[in-house]
């Protein structure tokens, strides 16, 4: 601990810290947990898919009785006083699929004013909203892009971990393409995600969900590859899927044997020593699933976790930092798809599996010190939208995360005041954890989300700084 860190922690520390605007941040509502108070839910004119995929859940929405405008008085110095939600609500979700004119956003603006200071702790506020593909005309293809704006500003405004996210729904979505999104978002699995938007469509034909899948334990019987999971975030996402019934193959280089085993056995799943950047990387992981599993496994999700930071400024950038970081992040996961993706390779990936990479927001923003990295990232973007459309024809869904600053030892070796600035300069402010980069990983790769595809989720708390 540097002396700044250990000045932190005491009480005066404290007190210096939270003069400065640095006050302890909400404790986020983490897990397969949906919130305390009723959900909302407001159906704007020619909605509806929003109370047909609740219905799915399970969950029973309740109408938006605003203590409306009429029926408030002033308070004793005259002033106006905002509608209030008869009952603090838990989340708040605006169907505003069928919104197509700009004086219908007045609709949106009076279901989210209330919301502001009315949510619960961890609340969320979810809009649906038709994709612009998905809508005629210039006025409604503009009014599409306007929720977005609304609803990234909603986030940055709302307190005590609540977080605002917007779901475009693509033509022909039906509320089966849509369950496993609002479910992600309702619940504590989400924690970290907020002021995001991302596209869900319908589920590729091949890819709808068995009777025999089960929401809280959708992995059941699928093998899922996670790269890197000796620690840190690989060593989360590892635990996450055994917890949602996967059977996990982890793996790491080979420096890292002991940590990946006991990750390997607390998970139930089974170890593979292997370093990613090797030329036959794929054929030995696929080698390992039928030497473990047999000869007719095949693997449902594998997740590229794996990645290296060598950091310096592009002045003092060598050919060696350059490339490492590349080969490890990039190009690893470039050469290992198609050789997965090949029907005819045993132990390669199932017909319609999952490949999730991981980005960062430097990948979007850029950041001093990391041009390597940042272009790495940026390629697992461009990497995933060129894998998605390329795999149009195949149930496959190929998707990133893209997360923001994560608590692990990969941050931990940044020098304090810059890990502190980077640490608070989110609407939640505070670092992630591993967790909830896994579970938007788990989210992207479970069987129901066939409709989600070819997306970059940030999970970064929403970053005030940057892109
Ligand atoms: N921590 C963050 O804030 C953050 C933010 C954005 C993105 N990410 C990304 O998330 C991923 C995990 O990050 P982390 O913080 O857990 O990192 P970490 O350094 O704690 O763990 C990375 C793991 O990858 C393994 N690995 C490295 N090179 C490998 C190779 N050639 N073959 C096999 N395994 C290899 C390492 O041994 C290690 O176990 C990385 O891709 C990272 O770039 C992290």
């Amino acid at each position: 601990m540097s002396i700044l860190e250990n000045l932190y922690a005491t009480p005066i520390g404290k007190r210096i810290a939270a003069r400065a605007g640095l006050a302890e941040p909400p404790v986020l509502r983490r897990g397969r947990v949906l919130p305390l108070g009723p959900i909302v839910l407001a159906t704007l004119p020619g909605g509806g898919i929003g109370a047909e995929t609740l219905g799915l859940l399970g969950v029973s929405p309740v109408d938006p009785l605003l203590d409306l405008p009429e029926h408030r008085t002033p308070d004793d110095k005259g002033r106006d006083q905002p509608p209030r939600y008869e009952q603090r609500p838990g989340a708040v979700i605006i169907d505003a699929t069928g919104v197509r004119e700009i004086a219908q956003l007045e609709g949106v603006r009076q279901v989210l004013r209330p919301a502001m200071r009315g949510l619960e702790s961890s609340g969320r506020i979810i809009v649906l909203a038709s994709d612009a593909d998905a809508v005629d005309g210039v006025e409604a293809k503009a009014v599409a892009q306007a929720l977005d704006g609304i609803t990234r500003t909603v986030s940055k405004e709302l307190r005590a971990g609540a977080t605002a996210n917007l779901v475009f729904v693509r033509a022909e979505t039906a509320a089966t393409d849509l369950r496993s999104t609002l479910s992600f978002l309702l619940e504590g699995r989400s924690a970290f995600v907020a002021g995001q938007t991302w596209r869900v469509g319908p589920a590729k034909a091949g890819d709808a969900v068995g009777d025999d899948y089960v929401a809280h334990r959708p992995f059941e019987q699928r093998i899922v590859v996670v790269t890197g999971a000796a620690r840190g975030i690989g060593a989360e996402i590892a635990r996450t899927f055994a917890r949602d019934g996967a059977t996990v193959v982890a793996v790491d280089v080979p420096a890292a044997g002991d940590a990946l085993a006991k990750v390997a056995n607390e998970v139930r799943g089974s170890a593979l020593q292997l370093d990613i950047t090797a030329a036959d990387a794929a054929r030995r992981i696929a080698a390992h699933v039928v030497t473990v599993h047999g000869r007719d496994a095949k693997i449902w999700a594998i997740i590229h976790n794996a990645g290296i930071t060598r950091d310096k400024m592009l002045a003092n950038l060598d050919e060696g930092r350059w490339g490492s970081v590349l080969e490890v992040n990039l190009a690893a996961e470039l050469r290992m798809n198609p050789e997965l993706l090949d029907a005819g390779l045993p132990g390669g990936l199932a017909d319609n599996a999952r490949i999730v990479g991981i980005a960062s927001t430097s990948g979007w923003a850029g950041n001093k010190g990391q041009a390597n990295y940042a272009a790495s990232k940026a390629g697992v973007m461009g990497l995933t939208w060129a894998e998605s459309a390329e795999l149009a024809g195949r149930p496959v869904t190929a998707n990133a995360v893209a997360p923001g600053f994560i608590e692990t030892e990969m941050t931990a070796a940044i020098p304090f005041v810059q890990r502190e600035i980077f640490r608070r300069t989110n609407a939640l402010g505070q670092g992630g954890k591993p967790v909830d980069v896994a579970e938007t990983i788990a989210y992207l790769s479970d069987p129901a989300s066939g409709g989600v595809d070819g997306q970059v989720v940030r999970v970064c708390g929403h970053n005030l700084i940057g892109a």
